[in-house]
């Protein structure tokens, strides 16, 4: 498990093209449907995008809203951000997109009086255990998110009460690197463990 984890990774550029067959995607959604969810919810919805044409149009989505996510970058930040691969939509085979029904009846609410954004949460950790369980099978996951959510919705076909959570890329790749490519590009640092513990109050070391 600890090996899954330090070894994932965030995967844009090493997609290869060999199909990923319906067993093993079977498997890694079958672990992200074991996640926990608030009130045993399970609010998720996993929608398995592999048409060629569909992953075109949401490709032509996230390049009108990466053109605009570099636009806020001055000089030397914006010439490193057009530097980035930040997805793989089109050369990963099947491409994810997860998606919550904050509106489901399913755990009669327990847990989301206090906090309703749980249901939200809970699809995120689903997310996470279908990012390590496809790291254990050798296929590469992808987040995209510079991508305008009403327009996926449009495409993917998404009803306007569900809250899209990720669009992930998902495909064999040619390597899985060490470190995450915006630490080799340079672009972002690890903060170091020590930085996020705190004792007994927000903000004490
Ligand atoms: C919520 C979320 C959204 C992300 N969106 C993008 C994205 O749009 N494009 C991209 O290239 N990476 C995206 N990432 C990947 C992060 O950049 C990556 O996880 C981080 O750099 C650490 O790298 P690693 O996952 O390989 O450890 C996203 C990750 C998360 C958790």
């Amino acid at each position: 498990m600890y090996r899954a984890i330090a070894s994932r990774r965030d995967v844009r550029a090493q997609f290869v093209e060999d199909d990923v067959p319906q067993d093993v995607l079977l498997r890694v959604l079958e672990a992200a449907h074991h996640a926990p969810s608030v009130g045993l919810s399970q609010p998720w919805r996993f929608v398995v995008v592999r048409s060629a044409a569909t992953r075109a149009a949401v490709h032509d989505a996230f390049l009108a809203a990466n053109e605009c996510a570099g636009a806020i970058y001055d000089d030397d930040r914006q010439s490193a951000y057009v530097k980035l691969r930040l997805e793989g939509i089109r050369t990963a085979p099947v491409n994810i997109c997860v998606v919550c029904d904050e509106s489901t009846s399913r755990g009669h609410g327990l847990g989301r009086q206090t906090m309703p954004e749980t249901a939200r949460y809970s699809t995120v950790c689903a997310v996470q255990n279908l990012w390590l369980a496809a790291r254990v099978e050798g296929l590469g996951v992808g987040w995209v998110s510079i991508i305008d959510p009403a327009a996926l919705r449009a495409i993917v076909g998404v009803p306007p009460a569900v809250t899209i959570v990720a669009y992930l890329c998902v495909g064999y790749v040619s390597t899985f690197e060490s470190e995450p490519d915006l630490v080799r590009a340079g672009w972002e640092t690890h903060v170091p463990l020590a930085d996020v513990i705190d004792r007994e109050r927000y903000g004490e070391r």
